[in-house]
């Protein structure tokens, strides 16, 4: 495919961040070529001033690379091939939006702007054909670069467990309450005096998220507009302290009776348009069907696939087509940079970066 892209990653010190710096510094087709964080970090060295919470070391190649600002005109001059948003959702909406404008293809984890009708939010191996927003974005919005975005960790998880559901049974509903690891609050997200020994039933705005973001990603493109699938859902989301993966209990009613050897062979033969390209990142399975009657488990399985796979197990058919199982992901890779440097790969195979 010729030179690598350049590639700008925005929030660059913070977790999503650091899992963005870790993938990308590997990555055959992305090279980092710019990194930002906020102004007090402007000017300064990466290997200084990030603090590194992921296993290993900081890549080489980016210790000595200079920290710059996330202003939407020098990074236009920066000429990159694409930018990577990990920045917190008060400050993302603005900068991504005036990047957009300026002509750049930006690809993000926060979450404004989700729920726009007219912005792709993508998970590859489902709703691949909801790209074609981008065109509805561009009349709509003048814009002449564009915005896609990843959905909420939580709701990534899930959604890769639903889609060979859905396909095989049709969802009639979805109770989920979820185990989530400190990770996914970000770096400063929850104080070790909180979380230590206790568990807390509460993550702010989460809920509504998985509600709202599982319909849009599994509901049907209807020309300019997705429709969003017409399922009940109902999620209860806690913190616990486990550094990273989120483990998710989920029931669900499917529309129709099915074997529960029918849900394993679903899930196993999963695939979507990254596996059919052989795309990097792309998972050899999206599903991974546990057995074992304790797993997963976040420190066991999250890494599976490099984090880009889902791994599920304690599935069993309870009653009247009710299906219950557990649910675990990498919230950092599945959830976040994983994903989003998987739709970056695709946009670049399919000429739209
Ligand atoms: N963590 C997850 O599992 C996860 C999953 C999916 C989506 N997300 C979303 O991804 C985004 C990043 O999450 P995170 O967990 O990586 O958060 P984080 O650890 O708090 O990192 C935030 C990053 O943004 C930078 N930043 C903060 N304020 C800024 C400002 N005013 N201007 C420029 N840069 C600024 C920080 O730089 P400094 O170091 O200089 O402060 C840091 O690099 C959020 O929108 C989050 O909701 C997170």
């Amino acid at each position: 495919m010729g030179d690598k892209l350049r590639a700008a990653i925005l929030g660059a010190t913070g977790l999503v961040g650091q899992m963005f710096v870790k993938l990308l510094s590997e990555h055959p087709l992305f090279e980092i070529s710019y990194l930002a964080a906020s102004e007090k970090r402007v000017g300064k060295r990466y290997g200084d001033e990030v603090r590194w919470v992921l296993d290993g070391d900081v890549p080489e190649q980016v210790k000595e690379l200079t920290l710059d600002s996330v202003d939407p005109d020098k990074i236009k001059n920066a000429s990159v091939d694409v930018v990577f948003s990990a920045l917190p959702s008060s400050v993302a909406g603005n900068i991504e939006i005036e990047l957009a404008k300026k002509g750049l293809t930006v690809v993000s984890n926060a979450s404004p702007l989700r729920l726009d009708p007219d912005i792709p939010l993508i998970i590859p191996e489902i709703n691949w054909e909801h790209m074609k927003l981008l065109d509805v974005q561009r009349r709509r919005r003048g814009w002449s670069g564009a915005i896609v975005k990843n959905s909420n960790c939580t709701t990534a998880i899930l959604v890769l467990s639903l889609k060979p559901l859905m396909d095989l049974a049709g969802l009639e509903e979805i109770y989920v309450t979820t185990m989530q690891a400190v990770s996914g609050a970000g770096y400063s997200g929850v104080p070790s005096v909180a979380i230590i020994d206790n568990i807390i039933p509460f993550i702010e705005k989460e809920e509504d998220k998985v509600v709202n973001e599982s319909r849009k990603i599994l509901g049907r493109l209807a020309g300019d507009h997705v429709v969003p699938a017409d399922f009940k859902i109902y999620a209860t989301t806690t913190r616990v302290p486990v550094i990273h993966g989120h483990l998710e209990v989920v029931y669900t009613r499917l529309r129709r009776e099915v074997d529960i050897k029918d849900v394993v062979e679903a899930w196993s033969r999963f695939k979507g348009l990254p596996q059919e390209v052989g795309a990097w990142l792309a998972p050899k399975q999206p599903v991974i069907v546990r057995w074992e009657a304790d797993r997963p488990q976040p420190r066991l399985d999250r890494d599976a696939e490099l984090g880009m796979a889902v791994s599920v197990g304690r599935f069993e058919i309870l009653e009247n087509r009710l299906l219950r199982y557990v649910v675990l992901g990498h919230n950092l890779v599945r959830g976040a940079a994983g994903n989003t440097i998987l739709i970056a790969e695709l946009m670049a195979r399919e000429g739209l970066l």
